[in-house]
């Protein structure tokens, strides 16, 4: 398989001159393509940077991000907002789905603003997600009718719409208790196996970790060091978990 995105001796920093930190240091990392790999580290660590860095949100001081074989460190704004909207998928832990429109209309949006598309075909190919989310019934409902996990299927349907190539969360079960945080990565999973995207998770959760292929531990701006837990199926959750909390353990994580 080759690689979808890689990134090779990245540094960044926040604050100005005088009070400097270095928030990712010479962090290089590679997700191949169809690969599911989770970032886990304590909190300050700078997960939440590098998801945004190799996502094209933030800038890099230096080192390179290249992405589906194009270089995006450095490109215009305008350009990685495009990027963006075709290629990747995104779901953070505050989704920024739109008050006063519907479900359904916050699902469909990414791919009207996409263009080149039918409304009648975004229509369906969303209804079809909202089906495979378990939230059909839920399409004609405001997005504020509805509960915090409804809400985060909801997100990960809008993440999905486009088809991206790479799917990226930032705590995606965070906000959620762990039957429905299992549900929405049994949802994430089954993705990833039918249509062969990648995902890139950052999470404190072990048991939302230990789903994914490879675990990357960061530490103080570093990656450490990172396991290899090798594809999921229901049968090994238990061994994963005690695998992955040894790991972790050892790394004071
Ligand atoms: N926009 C910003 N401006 C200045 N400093 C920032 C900014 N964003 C993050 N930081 C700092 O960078 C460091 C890394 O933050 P980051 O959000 O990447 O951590 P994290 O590993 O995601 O933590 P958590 O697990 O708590 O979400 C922290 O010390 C944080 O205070
Ligand atoms: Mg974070």
């Amino acid at each position: 398989m080759r690689d979808i995105l890689q990134t090779l001796g990245v540094n960044k920093s926040y604050g100005d001159g005088k009070v400097r930190q270095m928030v990712l240091k010479d962090v290089s990392l590679t997700v191949r393509e169809g690969e599911f790999a989770a970032i886990m580290g304590p909190s300050g660590s700078g997960k939440s940077t590098l998801l945004y860095c190799v996502s094209g949100m933030d800038s890099v001081d230096s080192g390179r991000v290249t992405f589906d074989g194009q270089e995006i460190s450095g490109k215009a704004d305008t350009c990685l907002a495009a990027i963006r909207l075709s290629d990747m998928g995104f779901i953070f832990q505050n989704i920024f789905l739109i008050k006063n429109l519907t479900v359904l209309d916050n699902v469909m949006l990414p791919a009207l603003q996409k263009g080149g598309e039918s409304k009648e075909s975004v229509k369906f190919r969303a209804m079809g997600l909202l089906r495979k989310t378990g939230i059909e019934d839920l399409a004609k409902r405001d997005i504020n009718e509805v509960s915090g996990g409804q809400l985060q299927r909801a997100g990960i349907c809008r993440a999905l719409i486009n088809n991206p190539k790479m799917i990226f969360g930032d705590e995606p079960t965070g906000a959620l208790n762990t039957i429905a945080g299992n549900e929405i990565m049994d949802i994430l999973i089954s993705i990833n196996k039918e249509r062969g995207g990648s995902i890139l998770i950052v999470t404190h959760d072990v048991k939302v970790a230990a789903r994914a292929e490879r675990i990357i531990c960061m530490l103080d701006g570093k990656i450490e060091s990172e396991i290899l837990l090798g594809k999921y199926d229901d049968s090994s959750l238990n061994q994963r978990e005690s695998r992955l909390s040894e790991w972790l353990h050892a790394r004071s994580v």
